[in-house]
């Protein structure tokens, strides 16, 4: 090695061990890990891997997915459910419809059940009530909502009821992109509801996604101080997909890479956070989950939307899972395998720290 890659090395090697033992990461430590050189990013990984390993153990936790709207009231620039979106048929899924699939959800043997939609007010408070009194009651699952942003009443009656956890990803910390990726909406607005969630109790979920128009490695540094900052139960870290039915058609499509590396940190600094192998990364590459899996992610989130509606539920193209729920399940089962895990099938809550 030459004296100057070997004084890099040494640094990276240095930054990395602080990492992984618990110390606090500034925001230039983290620009600097996300900009590592490629021969270095094995190294972040395997150290990202290594930390999952002691905070979450070698188990795959599952949570089954429902999207049981694609209706949506928001019109966000990168999304396909945007209701500028004209060409995407829309569908609704009755209350019985829900509770059959959770039913199916149950036999499965997955213990959790992740309700997911567009922001679709048809749905109101006491629908989504009776809709979660209902699942507790006759499947017992522990329920985790991902419906959007609701005033602090609806939260709270959501939790009254019985749901357990809530998922609202901040999609991106700098307030100017946000403004613009998502018109209409204000990021003050969005922290302000998960900040509800967390003083509600629900164990709570934020997240980004990576290769956002305008997304420096800077803003990826905030995001992930963000999510450490919120001290989040579940963060949720994929690629941005170009959707050809929206204002982004023709942008590029998130880095695996950087989306891989921003997952490494957050579980170097997050420490024992669930963190997914989220599809978005799947339908990415056909390698994205497995690599995520081996870089610090320790969920699943295998869809289990009935395959008439699960096509239309078009947020951005590639999506793999196809086939009934059971033919998903035994193709994780055979991938978690191969990279020597095993699915744990319990609720998979988040574990007390056992280190800093
Ligand atoms: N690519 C990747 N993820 C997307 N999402 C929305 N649109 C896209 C896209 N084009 C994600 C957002 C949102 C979640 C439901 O899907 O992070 O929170
Ligand atoms: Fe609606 Fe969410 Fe898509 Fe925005 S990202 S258009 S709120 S489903």
């Amino acid at each position: 090695m030459m004296a100057k890659e070997t004084s890099i090395f040494k640094s990276v090697a240095n930054l990395l061990g602080h990492a992984e033992s618990g110390v606090a990461l500034t925001r230039e430590d983290i620009i600097t890990l996300l900009k590592l050189p490629g021969n270095y990013t094995s190294a972040l990984f395997a150290a990202a891997d290594r930390v999952r390993k002691e905070q979450v153990g070698d188990e795959i936790l599952l949570r089954g997915i429902i999207e049981f709207s694609n209706i949506c009231e928001r019109n966000c620039l990168y999304c396909g459910l945007r209701k500028g979106n004209t060409k995407l048929s829309r569908y609704r899924m009755s209350e019985d419809e829900i509770l059959a699939t959770a039913q199916g959800i149950k036999k499965a043997c997955i213990n959790t059940v992740v309700l997911q939609s567009g922001e679709d007010s048809f749905y109101n408070a006491c629908s989504i009530c009776r809709l979660i009194e209902r699942i507790r009651r006759e499947t017992d699952l522990v329920i985790t909502l991902s419906i959007g942003e609701r005033n602090y009443d609806d939260y709270k009656s959501f939790k009254q009821a019985g749901a357990n956890r809530y998922l609202l990803k901040h999609e991106i910390t700098n307030t100017a992109i946000y403004k613009y990726l998502r018109p209409g909406c204000k990021w003050e607005d969005r922290i302000r509801c998960l900040i509800w969630i967390k003083e509600l109790g629900f164990e709570t979920g934020t997240g980004n996604m990576v290769g956002l128009p305008g997304q420096a490695v800077e803003v990826l540094a905030d995001d992930l101080l963000f999510m450490k900052q919120l001290d989040a139960d579940m963060l949720g870290i994929g690629p941005f997909i170009a959707h050809l039915d929206t204002p982004l058609a023709g942008i590029g499509n998130g880095d695996l890479d950087l989306t891989l590396r921003v997952l490494a940190v957050s579980r170097l600094i997050t420490r024992n956070v669930n963190i997914p192998a989220t599809t978005a990364l799947a339908a990415l590459h056909p390698q994205g989950r497995l690599r995520a899996l081996q870089a610090g992610a320790n969920v699943i989130m295998p869809d289990f939307t009935p395959e008439i509606y699960r096509s239309l539920y078009d947020i951005y193209p590639g999506r793999k899972d196809v086939g009934s729920a059971t033919k998903i399940i035994g193709q994780l089962e055979k991938e978690i395998h191969s990279i020597g895990k095993t699915i744990n099938y319990s609720i998979g809550q988040r574990q007390i720290s056992k280190s800093v």
